[in-house]
């Protein structure tokens, strides 16, 4: 099967070739190389293109002939999207709306679309079902929502994965995040205890939870790329339009994820309360019991320790070798 991937050099889309490959699909990658990056391509053919350029995409579809979609590429730091709505809304959107487009023009009717959990915003409930109100609370969000929107008005089959919170890396240290200016707080906690920052904010102890920080379900992206083949395969089993959460169904507060990085990682580092983060949920964990049902998804690494080990050993690579 001939997959087109989009946004496949970044950080999860590099993960889901990998999955593909090993798989043995026929992968065409589609990116335009602006957070991705030609390494982390480990199978499949690199085009570099953008979303914006229908007459690139028509070409590489035309030549291609994808049965299939994965479409990750898409602007995703929070913070950013409150500052520049309209980046988010053209890049995820508008771009979106321009793949589809090519979709519909060369009949390519399976679509696997990256979404978030940031489509709830503050859930009334934890854990969250996919039926529960949708009300995001971001720019960032609200693009997600709009493509899920779109694609149930298409004659699309499809698939949205709604993901939590995404961590970790290839435990051969072959792929993983790159980025200089890191928001997560798994990256910032290895990188704290790796002495590249000198101290780990905690953005609110003053929540409604046990020891007052944010609880978040991290998952690792290795999980989240097998979740991509299952959707695909759904879908080319003729399985209808869905959507899936994709996380484990549990969390850890702000704290536990840093005592656990001091003790996986051998070290202490400082730590400093600080005021809350505008626009963060205090507890967002995934109800992860329809993508098990439904796409038989089995995971291999609910583990914190093997999260943090893995992104850890991945950070001193990105800063031995310079990466970003
Ligand atoms: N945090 C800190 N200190 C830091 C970094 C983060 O205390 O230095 C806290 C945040 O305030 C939050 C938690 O750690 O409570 C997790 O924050 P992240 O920035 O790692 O992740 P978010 O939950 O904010 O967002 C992530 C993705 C979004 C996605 C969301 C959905 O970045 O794209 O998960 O769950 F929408």
């Amino acid at each position: 099967m001939k997959v087109f991937v989009a946004g496949g050099a970044g950080y999860i889309g590099s993960f889901i070739v990998k999955a593909l490959g090993e798989k043995g699909y026929d992968i065409l990658v589609y990116d335009n190389l602006s957070t991705g990056h030609a390494w982390a391509v480990l199978y499949g053919e690199l085009i570099r293109g953008d979303l914006n350029d229908n007459k690139t995409l028509e070409d590489v579809f035309s030549c291609f002939k994808p049965d299939a979609v994965i479409h990750m590429a898409a602007s995703i730091v929070v913070p950013e999207s409150v500052k520049y709505p309209l980046k988010y809304y053209r890049n995820n959107v508008i771009n979106s709306i321009n793949l589809m487009e090519t979709c519909e023009k060369f009949n390519v009717k399976k679509f696997v679309f990256s979404s978030s959990a940031a489509v709830y915003g503050i859930p009334r409930v934890n854990p969250v079902e996919e039926d529960m109100a949708l009300n995001p609370i971001n720019p960032y969000g609200y693009t997600k929502l709009m493509v899920e929107k779109i694609l149930q008005d298409l004659p699309i089959q499809h698939v949205c994965l709604r993901y939590f919170n995404v961590a970790g890396a290839d435990e051969k240290r072959r792929i993983g995040q790159v980025v200089k200016d890191a928001t997560h707080l798994i990256t910032r906690c290895v990188r704290t205890a790796l002495g590249k920052y000198r101290c780990l904010e905690i953005y609110g102890n003053d929540y409604d939870t046990d020891d007052g920080t944010c609880i978040r379900d991290y998952i690792h992206v290795e999980d989240l790329a097998q979740a991509h083949v299952l959707a695909l395969d759904y879908l080319m089993d003729g399985g209808n339009s869905n959507v899936f959460n994709c996380g484990y169904g549990h969390g850890y507060s702000v704290l536990e994820v840093v005592n656990k990085t001091k003790e996986v990682m051998n070290i202490n580092f400082p730590t400093k309360f600080k005021e809350r983060r505008e626009g963060d949920p205090p507890v967002l964990i995934a109800d992860s019991k329809k993508i098990r049902k439904m796409l038989h998804f089995k995971p291999q690494h609910d583990d914190l320790e093997f999260i943090i080990r893995t992104a850890g050993n991945w950070e001193k690579k990105v800063w031995e070798e310079k990466l970003f």
